[in-house]
């Protein structure tokens, strides 16, 4: 395991272009299964998400192959319809090749995602959309076993929840369906769009990806296509928090501003100076911080993968903020690590209530996800004196060497074998 060793207190200043998103590129690999021969994909992220999904895909029979920030994706040897547990438990977003196998084989079996530590995650939103569209699922031992008697039919499915994953396995399953599929309150997450756009060149007939219904006309085939993945948001609102946390100065460029509205909003509303044209976004942090009430909510509402770093943020601000968490049930594993800190916060249910504090003190603490040890980072940079955060094998999965993003930036931070 590594760890990352932070010397607190510097001021980040700096341009740097954001990578490939993380969470369009995964769903993306899993479409390249809806049909035969060579997809093309550009400005993927170096992510270990990145490379179990070729793995997943490699297990399946299917070439996956990684050069830099580009993949090759043969899937004419698509052999098996299987997707083990050891794979599935490393990441969740395995459960994406449900649909295309569906698709592409008429049966499917793949382990059953596991909660995490941000919650439960249930996959019924998944299963239900499937059924709907002929499938006959049943859980059994773990695992999940899908198959079609003939053709999937497109149907009308209505989401509870604007489910991200839910609307790109239905979405996957309904490009080869017979008939017309409508996916009434989809997630109109922008990586949901560009998935939509891939499938699109695939030759799929989607129409109404970002609103309220997404209209899937079922085709015969579909044929291999090449696609830049759009920008991490995520990633862009991480390090532009680290440059709010800091007092410093970041321009982002090749994000559009469109993604990080409401984000961009709150920091101004801490008192950061922000500055975007159509590709760039500037934020300088401002020397005091003001308090804020955030709620998430899915896009285009706040983030909930931009939660914990916010609460970071707003640990150092002047006054009490509040925090209300309407995704995840348990999204609040980076508190005891901002409490080791000097933090001052108080949860109550899926509302944390922060008290500023006029600095954080250093201490070592543990990433427990994603996005938990992202925000711990965050403290690490704002921090005084030298923090470690350890098990950094989970930042790895979400962010692309992010110490060398942060030393460029000026940041005192290197990476050590724990
Ligand atoms: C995607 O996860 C993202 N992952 C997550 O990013 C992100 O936090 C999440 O969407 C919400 O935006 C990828 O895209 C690979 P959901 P997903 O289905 O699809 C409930 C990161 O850090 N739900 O939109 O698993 C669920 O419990 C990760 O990059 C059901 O009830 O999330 C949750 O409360 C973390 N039944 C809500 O919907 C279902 O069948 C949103 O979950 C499915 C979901």
């Amino acid at each position: 395991m590594d760890k990352f060793i932070i010397k607190g207190g510097f001021p980040l200043k700096g341009k740097l272009r954001v990578n490939g998103a993380k969470n369009a590129t995964l769903p993306i690999l899993a479409a390249c299964l809806l049909t035969e021969g060579k997809s093309h994909l550009e400005n993927v992220p170096c992510l270990t998400d990145i490379v179990t999904m070729c793995r997943v895909l490699e297990e399946l029979g299917v070439k996956a192959e990684r050069e830099n920030k580009t993949v090759e994706v043969d899937s004419a040897s698509l052999a098996c319809w299987e997707t083990p547990y050891d794979l599935v438990k490393l990441m969740r977003a395995s459960i994406l090749v449900l649909g295309p196998l569906l698709a592409r084989c008429r049966r499917a079996r793949v382990s059953l995602p596991g909660g995490c530590n941000i919650g439960a995650r249930p996959v019924d939103l998944h299963l239900e959309g499937l059924r709907q569209l002929g499938a006959s699922i049943e859980v059994r031992n773990g695992y999940i076993e899908a198959r079609v008697k003939k053709n999937l039919q497109g149907a009308n499915v209505y989401l509870d929840v604007p489910s991200v994953g839910a609307t790109e396995n239905i979405m996957f399953a309904a490009t080869l369906a017979k008939g017309t599929t409508l996916i009434k309150n989809p997630s109109c997450d922008p990586e949901v769009i560009d998935v939509a756009n891939f499938l699109k060149k695939m030759g799929a007939h989607i129409e109404g990806e970002g609103t309220d219904m997404l209209r899937i006309d079922g085709v015969k085939e579909l044929f291999p296509a090449s696609h830049s993945v759009i920008p991490d948001r995520i990633e862009a609102g991480t390090l532009l928090m680290a440059a709010v946390i800091t007092k410093g100065e970041v321009i982002l460029e090749r994000i559009s501003p469109d993604y990080l509205r409401i984000i961009l909003d709150k920091l101004r509303q801490m008192g950061a100076e922000v500055d975007v044209d159509n590709y760039t976004v500037r934020v300088k942090g401002g020397d005091v911080l003001k308090p804020i009430g955030v709620k998430t909510l899915p896009y285009p509402g706040f983030s909930t993968d931009l939660q914990p770093q916010i609460t970071t943020v707003v640990c150092l601000a002047e006054g009490t903020s509040t925090i209300t968490e309407t995704i995840f049930e348990s999204r609040f594993t980076h508190i005891a690590g901002l409490k080791k800190m000097g933090a001052q916060i108080r949860r109550e249910k899926a509302k944390v209530e922060v008290n500023g504090v006029s600095s954080l003190r250093r201490a070592s603490v543990t990433a427990p996800d994603i996005r938990g040890g992202a925000a711990l980072v965050l403290a690490g940079l704002a921090a005084e004196g030298m923090s470690e955060v350890k098990e950094i094998n989970h930042v790895d999965r979400g962010y692309e060497k992010l110490e060398e993003k942060l030393s460029k930036l000026g940041a005192r931070i290197e990476r050590m074998r724990d």
